[in-house]
């Protein structure tokens, strides 16, 4: 793993849930982070070498493991996304275990652009609840049948 390269996707899913158990729990085990991640304990400790050696951690065998300033900062980037994501699929009215799933599948996906877009889309809702009421309301009327964009486009 190139240290200056962009973090990937499992990069950002590691360093996403490492930071959310060492807030929730003030620690980050390998058996902790395989049961969130649902990944095999060896494979956990394989990419946390990796994430050592890249620099986005500190880790110590048997002692646990810490975020760098550097692993911290990606992290509280993947958050920021995150949350920014939660405040738009808010504004859908989904089941929340729809709502987090889809948010960790499209999450690494976005370009920056889209993402302040959405949340442009969001501060807008947020700001005007009455037309937010209103989408509510025509989301309930029966929708339109043609499902697929027209043909022959
Ligand atoms: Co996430």
């Amino acid at each position: 793993m190139k240290t200056d390269a962009l973090p990937s996707t499992s990069t950002e899913d590691y360093l996403e849930r490492i930071h959310e158990l060492i807030e929730e729990k003030g620690y980050a085990r390998a058996v902790d982070i395989a049961e969130a991640l649902k990944i095999s304990q060896p494979s956990v400790t394989a990419m946390v070498q990796k994430l050592a050696d890249a620099g986005y951690l500190n880790y110590q065998k048997y002692r646990g493991l810490t975020l760098t300033q550097k692993g911290r900062a990606v992290a509280g980037n993947i958050r920021a996304r995150h949350q920014t994501l939660e405040r738009f699929f808010t504004l859908l009215d989904l089941p929340l275990e729809t709502r987090e799933r889809d948010i960790e599948g499209i999450e690494h996906c976005l370009s920056p652009v889209t993402l302040s877009s959405l949340a442009r889309l969001a501060d807008f809702f947020e700001a005007n609840p009455r037309i937010l009421r209103e989408l509510t309301a025509f989301k309930k009327r029966p929708a339109s049948r043609r499902v697929n964009p027209p043909a022959g486009r």
